[in-house]
Order: C-alpha cells, then structure tokens, then sequence
C-alpha cells in the first residue's frame, strides 16, 4: 500500500483525477469502479473539467458503483444514481448503457445482487476502483464485521454510518437504514485501487489502517494485502499517523 500525502482535499482530487485519467488512457475499454460519497466530489468535478478540455474521453468507459441505498428510487434526490447522473454522468461522454449501479428497488433483492456479481463477471474485471473510507473503516457499505470474500449483497447500515449520512437527509430517521453494496472480495480483484481520505475526521481510520491489524473489524484493513493500492491523504488525516 503506498500513501501518497497531499496537502489538501483540492490536491487529493487533483492527483486522484491524474491517476484516473492515467488510467482511462493506458487501457483498452477500460472498467472502473466508482465512490460516491463527500470524498470523490472533487474528483468528479476535476474529470468533467478535463473532458471539457478534451483531455479524456468516456465515450469506451464501463463503470460500476460501489453501492446503492434499499428503498431509494432511481431518481430520489438521495439516490447515488442520480448523485453519479448530476456530480459526473450528465457532463461527459459516457454511454449509460456501460453505467451499472446496483438497484435498490429491485423486487427481489438477492436477486439483484447475484445480478449485479454476474456483470461485473461478465466486464472480466475493474481496472481502477475508487474508493472512500467510512470513520470506522467501511468500504463500499461493507460495514464492520462482514465477511472479506463476501460477493455484492444487502446490508443493514450502522448507525455511525446513518448519521454520516444524516447531512444529505431532513431528519436522521429519513436516511435508509439497508443498503446493496459490492463485497469486499471484488474490490480485492480490482487491478488497482485508490482510496481516497480527507480531513480530519477520518485521522483515527487512517491511523489504523496504516498501523492496525488486518482484521474484519476494520474492513479497509483487508487493502493492505492487495498488491496495488495507493492512498491519496491529505494533511487533515494524517494529523494521527505515527511518523
Ligand atoms: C460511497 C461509499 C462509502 C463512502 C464512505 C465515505 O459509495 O462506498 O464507503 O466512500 O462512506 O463517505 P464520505 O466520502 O462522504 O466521507
């Protein structure tokens, strides 16, 4: 794992978009995993600046999110479908039929899951995954506790996680309480990851995952054993790195 140190949340998104569009460039219809969430904000605004300079294009692009809130409708302001559609998709040159997020909605949600298993499957792989880091180590909505070969499946929200979240709903009791996310096992078959941490209120996960123990407590724990991740961190989160 190789942390590369930033001074800011504008130079973390800085150095994620190079990365990313480093990466749409070196490889044939390239497959990327994507975050939504505060952290890749920056990002996403970063890649539509560059498209609309003409320095990369989508058009070849397949992606697959993370995770999907249960219960929230495609077009449900909180929905991390329309989230991708108005922070990235609306503005560049992506084909949506390539656009895969899980559906919440769906009636029978084990078979989504399977569903969703199966095109990732059929993709043959994720080149880049983007990632971000909940306070007590979640990636994706892969919460403490679950399973490191677990495959995409439903989860029941912690509570730290509803109250994140909180910020984007009226009230607390308005944030879903499940969601679908991809398991910790695909992240793990991305080619590459990049993770991205900002501030200081993720100081204490940062700490951990760069000096904790591997372990499913701390599900971004497992990323220390991938051959190819770099974390781009900012200043605010590495206030509690032993150096
Ligand atoms: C979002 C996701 C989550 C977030 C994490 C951090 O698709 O998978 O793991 O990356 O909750 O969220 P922010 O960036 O809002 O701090």
């Amino acid at each position: 794992m190789e942390f590369i140190k930033v001074n800011d949340y504008q130079d973390m998104s800085d150095k994620a978009c190079s990365l990313m569009i480093e990466a749409i460039n070196r490889v044939e219809n390239p497959v990327l995993g994507l975050a939504t969430g505060s952290t890749p904000e920056g990002l996403y605004q970063k890649l539509i600046e560059k498209y609309s300079e003409g320095k990369v294009s989508f058009k070849d692009v397949t992606t697959f999110n993370l995770d999907e809130y249960v219960g929230l409708k495609r077009e449900d302001v909180n929905s991390y479908y329309r989230y991708m559609k108005e922070k990235l998709f609306n503005h560049i040159d992506i084909e949506m039929e390539r656009v895969h997020l899980p559906n919440g909605t769906a009636d029978d949600l084990i078979a989504e899951c399977k569903n969703y298993d199966q095109k990732i499957q059929e993709a043959g792989r994720i080149d880049l995954q983007i990632l971000g880091m909940g306070i007590n180590g979640h990636i994706g909505f892969n919460e403490p506790g679950t399973p490191f070969s677990s495959r995409t499946h439903i989860v029941d929200l912690a509570a730290s996680t509803r109250e994140a979240n909180s910020r984007f709903f009226p009230t607390l009791e308005d944030v879903p309480r499940q969601a679908v996310t991809m398991g910790i096992a695909t992240i793990m078959e991305s080619k590459e990851i990049l993770l991205l941490v900002s501030g200081e209120q993720k100081a204490e996960a940062i700490a951990r995952l760069a000096e904790g123990e591997i372990s499913e407590d701390f599900p971004a724990s497992i990323l220390r054993n991938h051959p190819n991740v770099k974390v781009i961190v900012d200043e605010g989160a590495m206030i509690k790195l032993n150096e």
